[in-house]
């Protein structure tokens, strides 16, 4: 099993690329199965989460191929069955948004509970997607651990969210593109990669309005177009590298390819706590700041503080000066990872499983461990990078699933970063 050995303490400065968003792209592989022409998607991350998803389409029956860096054709072949491999669909939780497509285009679906990050108690739902196909006419059953699916033809449906959920929202526009009639979904998420999704959906002839707002009403077609679809920069990467540049406090970084507007939540915590940064339309400069000082921050969906950027931040703020409440309000279990922070050297409190308080600054020591998930995992290898000594981060299969060759891009900022 490979690993990542670090030596902290490097000066970091330089110039980082970000890549095409994970989030968008395992949202885009799906939309394959709703047409018999050719898609294009530019700015593919090459990483393990997007090599799952492709798999399952190649499983399916389709084709898809590299044609350049980053750029690849999906196109129908013939279809192979109904069922989505457990070994896939174990992998990554992004793999429910095959379902909808599925029963749109063949009837019938069967597939396991998807896997993905542990960071909720117990599996993490899809109540929500379940109720929703039933709303437009789907049948479900449940056996051995599977659900199969089953509608002759998927009906428009008022579907009111009862949690605000950025898959369930994006499944369900998508399948509702091909229903008969107009669905109304209501308390959607709201995030830019629902924009984006609906934005290419439109451009192959779906018939939606509303994304980026809570209600979004899609009026079913025939039938979708081919098109080509460029993926949005990854605005979670984009915030990782500058709060990994804010907490080094090294040198000049240069984070480039990215939208600043969708991390405004960020910029205003950056403010506050005196990290001394400038933005353009596609990047970002943090540059040396005097002192870092802490601020409390509590998730929300988009466009408040983004749950993915907590476990970055609260690294941040081992080295900020003063005490901060991290209120994780999503997941009952992405704060657990703090335990290995305090086992680095860290003064944290956890006063339950949504909220920790962090003293700092203090200095962190490096060490083994292994990486809980795939965001904790990017804040751990933060936490390495400024630790004193040597850490040896296990299970980056993790961390490979959302960020391409992390390794060889903090190299060139000066990283010392070894995979073995
Ligand atoms: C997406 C992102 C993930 C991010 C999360 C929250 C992808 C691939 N992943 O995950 O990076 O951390 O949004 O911004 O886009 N819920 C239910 N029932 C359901 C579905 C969700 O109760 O059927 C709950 C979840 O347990 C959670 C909340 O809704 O408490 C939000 O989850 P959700 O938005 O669905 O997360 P994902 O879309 O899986």
């Amino acid at each position: 099993m490979a690993k990542f050995i670090i030596q902290g303490r490097k000066p970091l400065k330089g110039e980082i690329e970000v890549s095409g968003s994970k989030n968008a792209a395992l949202k885009i592989f799906p939309v394959a199965l709703l047409t018999k022409e050719t898609i294009r998607v530019f700015n593919v991350p090459e990483i393990e989460d997007v090599f799952r998803a492709q798999e399952i389409l190649v499983g399916l029956g389709h084709e898809v191929k590299k044609v350049n860096k980053g750029v690849f054709d999906i196109k129908f072949k013939n279809q192979k069955g109904f069922e989505l491999p457990a070994d896939l669909v174990n992998k990554f939780r992004a793999s429910v948004m095959f379902v909808g497509p599925m029963l749109v285009a063949f009837g019938k679906v069967i597939f396991p509970h998807p896997g993905g990050c542990v960071i909720g108690a117990g599996i993490r739902p899809i109540d929500l997607f379940l109720d929703a196909f039933q709303r437009m006419g789907a049948k479900v059953k449940i056996k051995d651990n599977y659900y199969e699916l089953t509608a002759k033809k998927l009906k428009g449906a008022n579907i009111f969210f009862s949690k605000i959920s950025v898959t369930a929202s994006e499944s369900l526009i998508t399948t509702a593109c091909l229903a008969q009639g107009e669905t109304t979904l209501k308390n959607c998420a709201m995030e830019p990669e629902i924009v984006s999704l609906v934005e290419y959906l439109n451009g192959c002839g779906a018939k939606i309005t509303g994304a980026g707002t809570p209600t979004i009403k899609i009026k079913g077609i025939k039938r979708l177009r081919g098109g080509e679809y460029k993926i949005i920069p990854d605005r979670i990467e984009a915030g990782t590298f500058a709060i990994l540049a804010a907490a080094s406090n090294s040198g000049e970084v240069l984070i480039k390819n990215c939208n600043p507007n969708h991390l405004e939540a960020l910029w205003t915590l950056f403010d506050k706590i005196g990290v001394n940064y400038i933005l353009t339309k596609n990047s970002i400069k943090i540059l040396p700041s005097k002192k870092i000082l802490s601020c409390d921050a509590a998730t929300h969906e988009y466009p408040g503080f983004t749950t993915d950027l907590q476990s970055p931040y609260t690294v941040l703020m081992t080295q900020a000066h003063g005490s901060s409440l991290i209120h994780e309000t999503i997941y009952d279990r992405r704060l657990l990872f703090t335990d290995i922070l305090t086992q680095m050297g860290a003064n944290i409190i956890m006063a339950d499983p949504h909220r920790v308080v962090v003293n700092g600054p203090t200095k962190l020591y490096g060490r083994k461990l292994v990486s809980p998930d795939l965001r904790a995992g990017a804040a751990l290898i933060i936490a390495s990078l400024l630790a004193y000594g040597k850490t040896e981060i296990d299970n980056i299969y993790q961390i490979d699933r959302g960020y391409a060759k992390l390794d060889e891009r903090l190299r060139e900022l000066g990283a010392d970063i070894k995979r073995i």
